[in-house]
């Protein structure tokens, strides 16, 4: 079997190509992921706004949305980025998604200018609701 090993900077690119797609005429927040699954495989997802405000659905449930459609249930990796100079932490419902199917989901965040930060999701979420 060829192992693809993807590397955090594909990865961080992938996250950067999903936010210029970001549909955010209302916030003009930008916001891209990149999901990488346990078998390897990438997916993406942007922010969509409404003019329905609450129907919008953030970049990172976006992109666990993107990847459960395709069979995948397990996570290593997610890259999220902003056009915002400060790193930009994921909102508490995408945690409670993420976390649900990848406790330790290791999360980078990249700025606008691609500088970096690390963190583990279930620091993030200590305690986490589970049925
Ligand atoms: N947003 C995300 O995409 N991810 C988050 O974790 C927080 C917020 C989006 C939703 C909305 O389009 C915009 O950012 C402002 O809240």
């Amino acid at each position: 079997m060829i192992h693809k090993s993807i590397t955090l900077d594909s990865l961080a690119e992938s996250a950067f190509r999903a936010m210029k797609n970001s549909y955010s005429p209302h916030s003009k927040f930008k916001v891209g992921a990149a999901l990488l699954s346990s078998k390897e495989n990438i997916y993406i997802g942007t922010n969509v706004e409404f003019d329905a405000f609450s129907l919008t659905v953030c970049a990172e449930r976006s992109a666990l949305f993107n990847a459960v459609s395709h069979g995948e249930r397990s996570f290593t990796k997610l890259a999220i980025a902003t056009n915002s100079q400060k790193f930009k932490f994921p909102c508490g419902l995408c945690r409670q998604a993420l976390i649900e199917f990848s406790p330790e989901l290791e999360i980078t965040l990249f700025n606008s200018n691609k500088k970096s930060r690390k963190i583990i999701l279930k620091e993030l979420l200590p305690e986490y609701f589970k049925l």
